[in-house]
């Protein structure tokens, strides 16, 4: 007997979002974001299925120990570094990129002793104030890091903090002062997300850094993820496991905050947040049943939520529930939540089966 919550992931919609951030960057390598679990999608089902990405973006080294082991014979780029000294051995043991954005990760390279060199991505904070060199020391960092015998390539990243809202000028900010700083020097650049990929598109450079618009979901602001051609990859699911036929009156599910305006079916579909579906979700937030819209009521439970199913046409335990994917976009879920659809991805849990097509 299974739980019927499952994440199924659609491959073929993995796959023709790849080609369209190849379509938006014709001239840039790939470097495919798949920390957190790609998104909560799968770590090895997704890399399996992005052949065409030139590299891997992971943050955890387990996460690039574990690609590698399963035979990846691509770049696998750690974007948050060294955490400590410790790691230097297995970076170089398992051939990862390091991004160095610290003096305190200098000083862990300059005092390792290592088996091989190791190829840098020297991160520069262009303005988000988040990771990285101020781009003025860029020529400094770049001299000390090409004097070591532990490094061998010096590549350059910075990352964006705007670049989701195409009216802000921030983005063209941060990317002239990356430039700027990197007039004199040699090596390859990246600074494009998926949103810079594709409202940004000078900003491609050498190696563009694509994540949630692989997994389908819109990086723009107030743009639908159909409307640029990206196809969800994630659909939520789960089943009707209860109908109850409540009186006008009738208070649902915990601290009873939701009263029925009339008789009417409340379903009850086994999904809550204890699967990553958000607490915050309020009354009236769309769900499909057998591809129908119906509205949550009451509150989120760990392992349950309610639902209103006036207007249904004979709903029945065991009915397919989608709480977001196909035909109910995670964006207008995470809008409604208070959240973002990356929130929402990464938050399945591990309870959730993940079933893969395509
Ligand atoms: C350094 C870096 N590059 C690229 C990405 C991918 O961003 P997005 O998912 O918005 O495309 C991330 C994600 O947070 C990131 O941290």
């Amino acid at each position: 007997m299974t739980r019927p919550a499952r994440a199924c992931i659609d491959l073929h919609a993995l796959r023709h979002n790849f080609q369209r951030v190849r379509q938006a960057a014709p001239g840039s390598r790939v470097m495919a974001i798949i920390k957190a679990n790609a998104y909560g999608h799968g770590l090895l089902r997704v890399a399996q299925s992005l052949p065409g990405a030139d590299a891997f973006g992971v943050v955890s080294p387990e996460e690039g120990i574990t690609l590698r082991e399963s035979g990846f014979d691509r770049r696998i780029v750690l974007l948050e570094g060294l955490f400590t000294p410790d790691d230097i051995a297995l970076v170089a043991g398992y051939h990862l990129d390091i991004v160095v954005h610290h003096a305190s990760q200098l000083d862990m390279l300059e005092q390792a002793a290592i088996s091989r060199p190791v190829d840098v991505w020297l991160k520069l904070d262009t303005g988000m104030n988040r990771l990285g060199f101020d781009p003025d020391a860029a020529a400094n960092i770049v001299a000390r890091l090409q004097s070591l015998e532990q490094v061998a390539t010096v590549r350059f990243m910075t990352h964006f903090a705007c670049a989701d809202e195409p009216d802000n000028d921030t983005t063209a900010v941060q990317s002239d002062r990356f430039n700027r700083a990197l007039d004199m020097l040699e090596g390859e650049r990246t600074l494009a997300n998926s949103a810079a990929i594709l409202a940004w598109p000078d900003t491609c450079a050498d190696w563009v850094r694509p994540g949630i618009m692989l997994y389908g979901a819109s990086p723009l602001a107030g743009e639908r993820a159909a409307a640029l051609d990206l196809q969800p990859v994630m659909t939520l699911k789960s089943r009707l496991i209860a109908i109850n036929a409540c009186r006008q009156g009738d208070a649902v599910g915990y601290g009873g905050d939701w009263r029925c305006p009339e008789d009417m079916p409340v379903g009850v579909a086994a999904i809550g947040y204890g699967d990553g579906y958000p607490r915050h979700a309020g009354s009236g937030m769309p769900v499909l049943v057998n591809g129908r819209r119906a509205g949550l009521v009451g509150r989120v439970s760990m392992d349950m939520i309610c639902l209103d199913l006036r207007g249904h046409d004979s709903p029945a335990v065991g009915d397919e529930v989608v709480l977001w994917g196909d035909s109910l976009p995670v964006e207008e879920i995470a809008a409604g939540a208070g959240t973002i659809s990356y929130e929402l991805l990464c938050g399945i849990s591990h309870r959730v089966r993940l079933e893969y097509t395509g």
